[in-house]
């Protein structure tokens, strides 16, 4: 398998152009990608042992916030890899995550800050207090990495970043897929012997995604993404993989002077920002990673000046919004085809969520009718081609996350999309 050094595109040939980053001469050779194929020892011709029986061990997290994603704490001998952009937070998370740890050693391998940068960084986040547990080392080598996590007998070591170091082993300059998988997996190797937690650090690619997670993937256990705007306060916290635990949860924490902390008021932040005394303004419930959040969606009619409308949509999925145009011009006799619409979800949230249906179609109606909705109403149903309103996935969940006060609109106050008419 040949591997582009760029963008990680993968080919069975080794090409001259990257057919996607269209780099020249970027491809280079990684063995034994898919893993399928690798031989472990041989057989012994003899009946097997019974493996014994252990229970697994887990080191306990008292921040909250994180405890969402990882609700048994992070396990002994665990692979998490962390991907985000820079600057979004990663090395704040690591080390927060080793405030955690208060009784057991934690080495911090640094490849591309000094140890000073981290030794503030740290300061920051706990108003000085150092961990003592922590040793700190600047480290390129992943033969140096590895012997020095054997011989501390560390029980958590934080790779910052996977792309900085690299094997003498491998021809490849690091950062290379050749280099990455490689490192990658004599980190798991010895953490899985040793029951040594590793957190590693990855940076994403040009396409947004932890450099080759398809040849990281099988390697490690869990796998994270740090995600939110870097001039933006939120950052969310999803997981995409879990062997331990569940991926249905995303955490939520915004970048302070102090570090990440959790956003306990999100719904509160959400709805005092959001201006609904303007038409085409209303509020629902979405779900990112199987967590309800509350949803300000902004709907703007405008008169098409050219030949064609245009549609514009930001935070929801664009097919769902031309399904409800139509739905909303044969059931409702709105005639939209004269307008571009515009639609958006402020902050960085984004979903692709049919719960988010029967949202999307009042804020359409109340431009097209230029009526403001009433701010104690919340929809929440999905709309069938038909008209029909559906509950949504995960309805009760979505129900709980509002006050009781709010009056909600779903398929038990309204059966079909054309009595949306008497609603706004
Ligand atoms: P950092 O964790 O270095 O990001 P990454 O490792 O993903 O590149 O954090 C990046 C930004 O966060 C940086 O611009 C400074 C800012 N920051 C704060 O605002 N408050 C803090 O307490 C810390 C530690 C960082
Ligand atoms: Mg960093």
């Amino acid at each position: 398998m040949y591997v582009c050094n760029d963008c990680w595109h993968s080919s069975a040939v080794k090409l001259g152009k990257c057919s996607e980053c269209w780099a020249f001469g970027s491809f280079s050779e990684v063995r034994g990608i898919t893993g399928k194929s690798k031989k472990k020892g041989i057989a012994t011709g003899q009946e097997l042992e019974v493996t014994e029986k252990k229970s697994s061990q887990y080191i306990p997290l008292s921040d909250t916030e994180l405890a969402r994603i990882f609700p048994k704490w992070l396990k002994q001998g665990g692979v998490y890899l962390l991907g985000g952009e820079p600057g979004i937070g990663k090395s704040t998370i690591a080390l927060q995550i080793v405030q955690q740890f208060t009784t057991q050693r934690v080495a911090y391998f640094s490849g591309e800050e000094q140890s000073d940068q981290i030794v503030d960084r740290q300061a920051r986040i706990t108003e000085d207090k150092q961990n003592e547990h922590m040793d700190i080392f600047h480290a390129n080598h992943l033969e140096d990495i590895l012997l020095t996590a054997e011989t501390g007998q560390y029980d958590l070591i934080i790779i910052d970043s996977i792309q900085t170091i690299y094997s003498e082993n491998i021809d490849n300059a690091s950062g290379s897929p050749a280099q990455v998988k490689y490192c990658a997996e004599k980190i798991a190797e010895l953490c899985k012997k040793k029951n040594i937690t590793a957190w590693v650090i990855g940076h994403v690619t040009k396409g947004g995604e932890i450099a080759g997670p398809k040849y990281l993937e099988h390697l490690v256990d869990v796998v994270l993404y740090l995600e939110g705007d870097r001039y933006w306060q939120y950052r969310i916290l999803r997981c995409i993989k879990n062997r331990f635990g569940n991926t249905d949860e995303v955490a939520i924490f915004e970048m302070t002077l102090f570090g990440l902390k959790p956003v306990y008021d999100l719904k509160e932040r959400i709805i005092n920002s959001a201006n609904l005394t303007i038409p085409g303004s209303v509020l629902t419930v979405g779900i990112d990673n199987g967590r309800p959040v509350v949803v300000h969606l902004e709907v703007l009619l405008n008169k098409t000046k050219g030949k064609f409308p245009t549609r514009q949509i930001v935070g929801v999925d664009p097919a769902r919004v031309n399904l409800i145009v139509a739905i909303l011009e044969r059931y409702l006799k709105a005639n939209l085809g004269r307008f571009d619409i515009f639609v958006n979800i402020p902050g960085e949230f984004s979903f692709k969520d049919s719960g988010l249906d029967l949202a999307i179609a009042a804020g359409i109606y109340s431009q097209y009718k230029n009526i403001v909705v009433d701010k104690n109403l919340l929809f929440l149903g999905e709309i069938g081609l038909g008209g029909q309103i559906l509950p949504t996935k995960l309805h009760e969940k979505r129900r709980k996350e509002m006050w009781e006060k709010m009056s909600i609109i779903d398929h038990q106050r309204m059966k079909h999309i054309s009595e949306l008419v008497n609603i706004i």
